[in-house]
C-alpha cells in the first residue's frame, strides 16, 4: 500500500506512521527525518536544508525530490511506503505523482489529519525526543514516565527540536496554510482523500486511519 500522511505540523504524522508500520509492514518515509538526519551528520545537503529548516521554510524542491526518488528506489520500499511529509506543494505532489506513474505503482490513499491550530500549537511547543533513543514525548500529552528506566537503557534525556521553539512554528504553521493546504483540494480530485479526526487519543486516531484505509 503506498500512502500520504497529510496533515500540518503536530498534527501526529510521525506517531501515526509508527503505528501503521508495524500494522502493515512498510516502512516510513519523513522527509523531516532524512534531513534532520542530513542535518545531524553535516552533509553540504544538510548544511543547505538546516537554513530553511531552523527559519520554519520548506527546503527547496529539487534537493527533497531528489531524496525521495533515491528512497522510494530502495528494496523495503517496493511493496508500499508511508509517506510522511511529504508531498508539501504541488510541484512535490506533481513530481511524486509523474515518479510512480512511471513504474506503475500510484498511490492507494491520502489520510488527511484534521486538527485545530491551537491544539497544533500546543502538541508542538510540549513535544520533547529522547537524544538518545529518539523515542518522542509531549510534555501535555505523553510525558515520560519520571525517572523510570526507559527503552533505551537510562533515563530519558529530552531536547527539543529547534523549529518546536514558539517563534519557528508559527512560521511553519503559514507555511502549511499556503503552501500544503492546496493539497487537500488536489487529492479530492484525484479521488485519494479521507479525512480523519486527529482530535483524539493516539489508539483512537489510529482506529480511525486503519478504517479510513480499509475502505481505500
Ligand atoms: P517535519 O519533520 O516533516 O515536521 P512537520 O510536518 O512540521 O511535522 P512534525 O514532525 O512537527 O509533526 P507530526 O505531524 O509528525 O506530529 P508528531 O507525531 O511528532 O518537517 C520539519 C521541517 O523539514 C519542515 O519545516 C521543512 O523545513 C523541512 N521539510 C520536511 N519535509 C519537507 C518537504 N517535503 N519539502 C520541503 N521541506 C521539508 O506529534 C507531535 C506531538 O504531539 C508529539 O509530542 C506527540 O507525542 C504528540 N501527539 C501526537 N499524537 C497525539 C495525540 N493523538 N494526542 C496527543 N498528543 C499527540
Amino acid at each position: 500500500m503506498r500512502i500520504v500522511l497529510l496533515g500540518a505540523p503536530g498534527s501526529g504524522k510521525g506517531t501515526q506512521s509508527q503505528l501503521l508500520v508495524k500494522s502493515f509492514g512498510i516502512p516510513q518515509i519523513s522527509t523531516g527525518d532524512l534531513l534532520r538526519e542530513a542535518v545531524a551528520k553535516g552533509t553540504e545537503l544538510g548544511l543547505r536544508a538546516k537554513a530553511a529548516m531552523d527559519l520554519g521554510q520548506l527546503v527547496d524542491d529539487a534537493t527533497v525530490l531528489g531524496m525521495i526518488r533515491e528512497r522510494i528506489a530502495k528494496p523495503d520500499a517496493v511493496n508500499g511506503f508511508i509517506l510522511d511529509g511529504f508531498p508539501r506543494n504541488i510541484v512535490q505532489a506533481e513530481a511524486l505523482e509523474k515518479m510512480l506513474d512511471s513504474i506503475g505503482t500510484p498511490l492507494d490513499a491520502v489520510v488527511l489529519m484534521n486538527l485545530d491550530l491551537g491544539i497544533l500549537f500546543k502538541r508542538l511547543s510540549g513535544r520533547r525526543i529522547c537524544q538518545d533513543c529518539g523515542q518522542v514525548f509531549n510534555v501535555y500529552t505523553a510525558p515520560p514516565d519520571g525517572g523510570a528506566q526507559s527503552a533505551c537503557g537510562s533515563t530519558h534525556r529530552l531536547i527539543q527540536r529547534p523549529d518546536d521553539r514558539e517563534e519557528v512554528i508559527g512560521k511553519r504553521l503559514e507555511v502549511f496554510e499556503a503552501q500544503t493546504k492546496p493539497l487537500i483540494q488536489y487529492y479530492q480530485g484525484a479521488g485519494l482523500l479521507r479525512s480523519v479526526d486527529a482530535d483524539a487519543d493516539v489508539s483512537t486516531v489510529f482506529a480511525s486511519i486503519e478504517r479510513a484505509l480499509r475502505g481505500a
